[in-house]
């Protein structure tokens, strides 16, 4: 076997903490996103009973832990992440007793359990926003939140020109109740989602409670929403952003996102986790220059940050490569792994992604249906298989999103009528949102709702889903769901180590890395086969005959 190029060694960091304090490092999390997972009680809805009875298929897919999106109790304004109550089960999810019950069957089988974080915003029907709204311009219960006065001469003006991530401005002006306009308060997504005011200790107070209300109750880590935009420059008068309509600036002077004082509101936190045995774990959801992600991973801050660098890259062997480079160096300069992330429930699903023409407009390609781009789905779900076991061999922590291992394509022709994204409505029905990736899963091929509950499902399903059903794909060689549970099964043996090194493969289109203990994968982003190297094919994307890795596929061999 060819001799590795060079290594990437993280031979300055500090010696790892104990192997089970250490489990995010190199974990493999499954998000659930809970109201499309399983629906136990047949309303329609995932619920948190239902992730309970699936606990058994997480297991035998070998996941490490599993992420939980939000399942408190909302308005669903922005899918659960708009949050009326940090401290409670949504009525129609379950209650604080199934939420025991699913950490215990979790831990029961080593798996961990990762709760979602919300802090940069409440919903508007959380008490603190309810009583706000009740009391006086200037009040304390106003200093939780961004309210200011208009501008113009009669206030009539927003605060600034700040704007919603969901289209439109970020202000929205209270009329109180004889009618009269009032103040504006800020709301950097949808309009049922005011900002909290950061620089106000109560919030610190109240998110450091939330920690410790849902550690005591068992839960081994969080991910932090939207976790760079906590701390604003509020001071008057509000600045403009910047036209930065690429990245954000190298020197954390952006108004709104990636301040350096959002670090210090972390280092409060990582107090807490370090309270528990073994410390609670996260994950930072971050948007900053790439160069400045790390710092929400210090082991003095957040711990770990999502990179989405990999989601965004085609199918590309040169991009994929150069994305683990960069990615596993920046993690190390702070002693931390990398993550790696193919899907989540705010993007396409990556079996459609790749089997779009590369640089489709994906909002525009959703809006027609996915009926004027044809999507060429044999070819996408190869490259997804493909992408999987490339991910999966790589050093850090794979974040799968639920679905993923049965292929799924993204849902492109939801009609209009059934659309939850507040995406659709803020953009004046310009972009359809995220409901294609959040359809409820299949799980059998029979049954209404192919098993995912008794009722019918809050998103229709394809009738195609049928054919992907978990039952259709347990226990059948060659299909994804034995893929993934094959590789993983592979990985817990091998991952044992935090670098890799790359393999000279000669063509330009195949990219080829090895671990320390042997561990190769080879992944053929071209069309032509490509001769392997000697050694055992462990597991392979697509069939591997005369020893030939056949086009858009990976492999994995040892000695
Ligand atoms: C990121 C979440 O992943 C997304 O779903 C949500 O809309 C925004 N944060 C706002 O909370």
């Amino acid at each position: 076997m060819p001799a590795p190029e060079s290594l990437l060694l993280d031979s300055d960091l500090s010696p790892h903490p104990a192997l089970d304090a250490a489990w995010w490092r190199q974990a493999v999390v499954y998000q659930v996103y809970p109201r499309s997972f399983a629906d136990s009680d047949g309303d329609g809805l995932g619920d948190i009973p239902g992730v309970t009875s699936r606990v058994g298929y997480l297991a035998e897919l070998g996941i490490d832990a599993i992420w939980l999106s939000p399942f408190y109790p909302s308005a669903l304004a922005d899918g659960g992440y708009d949050v009326d109550d940090y401290r409670d089960v949504a009525p129609e999810l379950g209650t604080l007793t199934d939420f025991d019950a699913l950490v215990g069957a979790a831990h029961a089988v080593g798996i961990k359990i990762i709760v979602d974080i919300v802090p940069n915003h409440s919903s508007n029907r959380h008490a603190w926003f309810t009583e706000a709204l009740a009391s006086a311009p200037g009040s304390a219960a106003r200093a939780r939140y961004v309210f200011r006065d208009g501008t113009g001469p009669d206030g009539s003006l927003p605060p600034s020109d700040w704007t919603s991530h969901f289209g439109g401005p970020a202000w929205t002006r209270l009329v109180d109740a004889d009618g009269n306009p009032e103040q504006w308060y800020l709301h950097l997504f949808a309009p049922e989602q005011p900002d909290f005011d950061w620089s106000n200790p109560e919030v610190h107070e109240e998110f450091l409670t939330t920690l410790r209300f849902w550690a005591d109750r068992g839960v081994d880590g969080y991910r932090v929403d939207v976790a760079h935009a906590l701390a604003k420059d509020l001071s008057e008068p509000l600045r403009s952003k910047p036209e930065t309509p690429g990245e954000l600036p190298l020197d954390g002077s952006d108004p709104l996102f990636d301040r350096d004082e959002v670090h210090e509101i972390y280092a409060e936190w990582r107090a807490v986790f370090d309270e528990y045995d073994p410390p609670r774990t996260a994950v930072a959801e971050a948007f900053s220059a790439p160069e400045r992600r790390a710092l929400y991973a210090r082991p003095t801050g957040l711990g770990q940050a999502f990179n989405f660098d990999l989601l965004k890259a085609d199918f590309d062997a040169a991009q994929f490569r150069e994305v683990v480079e960069f990615c596993l160096a920046q993690a190390a300069t702070v002693g931390s792994s990398s993550t790696w992330v193919l899907s989540n429930h705010d993007v396409v699903r990556h079996a459609s992604r790749y089997g779009l023409p590369a640089g489709t407009d994906l909002d525009d390609w959703l809006l027609k249906d996915g009926l004027e781009t044809l999507l060429d789905e044999e070819q996408g779900l190869r490259r997804a298989r493909a992408a999987a076991l490339f991910m999966f061999a790589l050093p850090g922590s794979a974040y799968l999103y639920q679905g993923e291992e049965l292929g799924l394509q993204e849902v492109a022709d939801l009609p209009a009528s059934v659309l939850q994204d507040p995406i659709w409505l803020r953009t004046l029905n310009t972009k359809k949102g995220r409901d294609g990736a959040r359809v409820p899963l299949p799980w059998t091929a029979e049954g209404q709702t192919y098993g995912f509950g008794s009722g019918a499902s809050w998103l229709p399903q394809p009738a195609a889903w049928s054919r992907t059903a978990v039952d259709r794909q347990a226990g059948v060689e060659g299909s994804t769901l034995e893929l993934y549970r094959h590789a993983l099964r592979i990985r817990h043996e091998l991952q044992t180590e935090e670098t890799l090194g790359w393999v000279e493969t000669g063509r330009a289109d195949v990219v080829h890395f090895v671990r320390p203990n042997g561990w190769h994968c080879v992944t053929n982003f071209g069309a032509e086969p490509y001769a392997l190297p000697d050694g055992v094919v462990r597991v392979a994307s697509a069939p591997v005959e005369g020893g030939r890795l056949p086009g858009e596929s990976s492999a994995w061999l040892t000695a």
